[in-house]
């Protein structure tokens, strides 16, 4: 019996034994994603594909994979795959939500400690030798305990990140498009979006990047903003608009940022964001952390041999491809 194709688009850290069993496996290992004519080849023969956030999936690419019985996507954001177009063809996507929840809401902390009491300003400031004694007034921040966190999307990761919060103190204030049964257990008062940006001295987002939510951090939400105000963003670039943010940094509108996604990926090094000291910019390292990066990879293999063998997959993006999928 000849076993099914499947592509994935870059080495992932954890065993494919369990996938060799019942496919032919072919991985991409060059560093960089493969190009769109590489992807367009493989999968023209693919039964199944596990890609990564990095390689977009659109219609035209799917038009051309007659046999694609499955997309398992290594991460919980798929705003990279044309959703409604695999749906149309009756394709499967997974995902992995869950899993790298707490790693997530771990980084944005760290992200928001760091622009708050100005880590990576103290390191460079060492670095450069310039630091020559104790100064009752060196490198201040705002002071994190008891203040006002804002979380824009009270999901999992939202929930996650506010659920921390109660070891700091926090008055913590969510938006999103109603109110949330999580929110009594991580002690989250719902306010409206403007409330929120006009109360909260830290607004960190999570919210999965959409057509409603492109641009969603605009001039006019900045405007809003306390100047005194740090923006943490571990959701998806495109949520921010960046020249909006260029502007709001640079003329005082808020005080600080530090974002982990940019809109593109990687972030050119001719972006002006990238001459401004009270930026923090990390290369998209939310779900960083060793374990959660092997968890992701098991249940994006679980998923795709799921598609392969027919069966529903454990994390379904479009579980309307199936009748009987939850
Ligand atoms: C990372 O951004 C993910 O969506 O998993």
């Amino acid at each position: 019996m000849t076993l099914p194709t499947v592509f994935i688009t870059r080495p992932i850290p954890a065993s494919l034994d369990a996938l060799s069993a019942v496919a032919t496996v072919e991985v991409w290992t060059e560093r960089q994603p493969p190009p769109v004519e590489v992807l367009r080849e493989k999968m023209a023969i693919a039964d199944g594909l596990l890609c990564l956030l990095t390689d977009r999936i659109d219609r035209a690419l799917l038009q051309a994979s007659p046999q694609l019985k499955v997309i398992s996507q290594m991460a919980v954001g798929y705003d990279n795959i044309d959703i409604a177009a695999a749906t149309e063809r009756g394709i499967p996507v997974g995902h992995t939500p869950g899993v790298l929840t707490n790693a997530t809401a771990d980084f944005t902390w760290a992200l928001l400690m760091a622009a708050a009491r100005r880590v990576v300003e103290g390191d460079r400031f060492t670095r450069a030798g310039l630091w020559q004694t104790w100064e009752p007034d060196l490198l201040l921040g705002p002071e994190v305990s008891g203040a006002t966190l804002g979380i824009v999307g009270l999901g999992r990761i939202g929930q996650a990140v506010a659920r921390r919060a109660i070891g700091f103190n926090m008055r913590v204030l969510y938006c999103g498009q109603h109110p949330s049964a999580a929110a009594p257990a991580v002690n989250a008062d719902f306010v409206s979006f403007e409330t929120l940006l006009q109360t909260a001295d830290f607004v960190s987002l999570h919210v999965p990047l959409t057509p409603e939510t492109y641009h969603l951090i605009d001039d006019r939400a900045f405007s809003q903003m306390k100047p005194s105000a740090i923006l943490v963003n571990t959701a998806r670039g495109g949520v921010v608009d960046q020249a909006a943010l260029f502007r709001a940094l640079s003329q005082g509108q808020i005080a600080a940022a530090a974002i982990d996604v940019t809109d593109p990926e990687p972030l050119p090094m001719d972006s002006p964001l990238l001459t401004l000291d009270n930026l923090i910019i990390t290369p998209h390292l939310g779900s960083a952390s060793q374990q959660t990066r092997t968890k992701m990879a098991q249940m994006a293999i679980a998923n795709l041999i799921a598609g392969l063998q027919g069966s529903p997959l454990p994390h379904c993006v479009n579980p309307e491809v199936y009748h009987a999928c939850p």
